[in-house]
């Protein structure tokens, strides 16, 4: 492709995003294919020609587009967001221009550099110490496995690094039963084994119960373990169950863990000063993760990992062979020594647009608006005799059931909604997913997609009231 066709190609591909943004709703939210439908639509052999860009976009437009969920839907209330903005968006086609492979300072002085300051001003402004350093990795999965490891290799003095297991080590984590997944499948990668992964009974909200957590490190004591990690949640998956760090953190140096936060989608809110308090006693966090992918406006992936003591992290991962040798190694910052991967995309750029373009006032104030959404839906939801809400709305996610005053049986109410909940999603209208809490499948509606307003809730809102009516 020369420049002439590059730039026609690049026009036609703007106009379609731009219009595709402004026009997003007119698609059904969640796709409404069948599995393989897609598939079936692709040729089985890969062209041996080359093949026009005309041909390949209306390809992309009439089998790749149906098969596409439309996350940046304002109707889009499902999981958490995986936010984009504009700003982002532009971020990225740069980043995809540049095509910058930025593992050491030298493959790119300023993604490294760029790095080490947006991960200073994102620190400030969610309120962590300043002796806290960060750096982006590609998803909250990835930072906390990259935590546990570090816990391991420095609960164990770096010796499973250098010699492995011995057999001899008998290591336990902790977490409430309802933190991430991310945490069971760290454990298992990083070698302690899923057995040793205890999961501590949660409160009326959801949230850890320290003292069930400091019984079972005694016990766990007692019979020969030692505690290597624990992992409080701050924004459970389920709820934003918030667990009480600052009564976690006071167990630290009675028992010598390492600390370790996952705060993937709520850490957004501690743009706020009112959410500050959930930090308390962050002084005893050895590592903090949250996603800017998230609630923060950034295109997927984006995770802001800080560590209190970023040697551990580099002990842990650091490895220079001669091939990557370069004459910056001991003055600068080398990603790659930080975290999994060697190769790293360029993940700053957006998030330095998305702060500059929104500004840290602006970030606030969107926030705000979507958590006074939520709690305007929450009321609503909370005065109908129908439904039921089933767990405190701690910030942006509304958990509810339709439970219709005839109807009692547990079964009876799990099926109601779970089919309320198909068919809302089978409409393309609305987007929504599931919990189970205490046995009772729960309707869950996030409010933070970037463009979401208040007519997008009122009208889904008004949208569950008339299919639960109807089935
Ligand atoms: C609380 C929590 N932690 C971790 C994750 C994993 O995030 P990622 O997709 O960035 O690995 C999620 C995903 O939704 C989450 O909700």
């Amino acid at each position: 492709m020369d420049n002439r066709k590059f730039e026609e190609a690049s026009n036609v591909i703007i106009k379609w995003v731009s219009e595709y943004l402004s026009t997003v709703e007119k698609y059904p939210v969640k796709s409404q294919v069948k599995h393989h439908g897609i598939f079936k639509q692709l040729p089985d052999n890969a062209p041996s020609q080359p093949e026009d860009f005309k041909h390949i976009f209306d390809d992309f437009q009439n089998i790749i587009m149906p098969g596409i969920t439309h996350w940046q839907s304002p109707n889009f209330f499902a999981y958490f967001p995986a936010n984009s903005s504009v700003p982002s968006l532009l971020a990225e086609m740069l980043t995809s221009a540049l095509g910058a492979q930025c593992m050491k300072w030298e493959t790119s002085p300023s993604a490294a550099e760029l790095e080490e300051k947006v991960m200073i001003w994102l620190r400030d402004m969610i309120g962590l110490p300043k002796d806290f350093t960060g750096v982006i990795q590609d998803t909250a999965s990835t930072s906390t496995l990259a935590s546990i490891i570090t816990a391991r290799e420095y609960i164990s003095e770096y010796k499973i690094n250098k010699e492995g297991f011995s057999g001899n080590e008998k290591y336990r984590v902790y977490c409430s039963t309802e933190t991430h997944s991310s945490v069971e499948k760290a454990v298992k990668i990083a070698g302690i084994g899923r057995d040793n992964l205890v999961k501590i009974p949660v409160d009326e909200n959801f949230a850890m119960l320290t003292g069930k957590l400091e019984e079972a490190i005694k016990s766990d004591i007692e019979k020969g373990y030692k505690p290597l990690c624990v992992v409080a949640a701050l924004g459970t998956t389920g709820t934003t169950a918030i667990d009480p760090l600052k009564e976690i953190s006071a167990l630290k140096n009675k028992y010598n863990f390492w600390l370790h936060v996952d705060a993937a989608h709520l850490g957004t809110a501690l743009l706020l000063p009112e959410y500050r308090w959930m930090i308390e006693g962050i002084e005893e966090v050895d590592s903090f993760v949250f996603n800017p992918h998230k609630w923060m406006f950034t295109n997927f992936d984006c995770s802001a990992y800080f560590v209190k003591d970023k040697n551990a992290l580099l002990n842990t991962f650091e490895i220079i062979p001669e091939y990557l040798k370069t004459r910056s190694d001991n003055v600068a910052n080398n990603y790659c020594d930080w975290g999994i991967p060697l190769g790293r995309r360029f993940r700053a750029l957006k998030l330095w647009f998305v702060i500059r373009s929104f500004g840290v006032e602006g970030l606030k104030q969107k926030v705000r608006y979507h958590l006074k959404l939520a709690k305007d839906l929450y009321e609503k939801i909370s005065l109908d005799n129908d439904f039921e809400i089933l767990a405190p709305l701690n910030a942006n996610v509304v958990c509810f059931r339709y439970k219709p005053g005839n109807i009692n049986d547990e079964n009876t109410l799990n099926k109601l909604n779970e089919n309320l909940m198909h068919t809302l999603n089978n409409s393309g209208k609305i987007y929504l997913t599931h919990t189970k809490l205490n046995g009772k499948f729960t309707l869950r509606m996030v409010i933070a997609q970037t463009n979401v307003e208040e007519r997008n809730v009122n009208e889904a809102w008004n949208l569950i009231k008339q299919y639960s009516e109807e089935i």
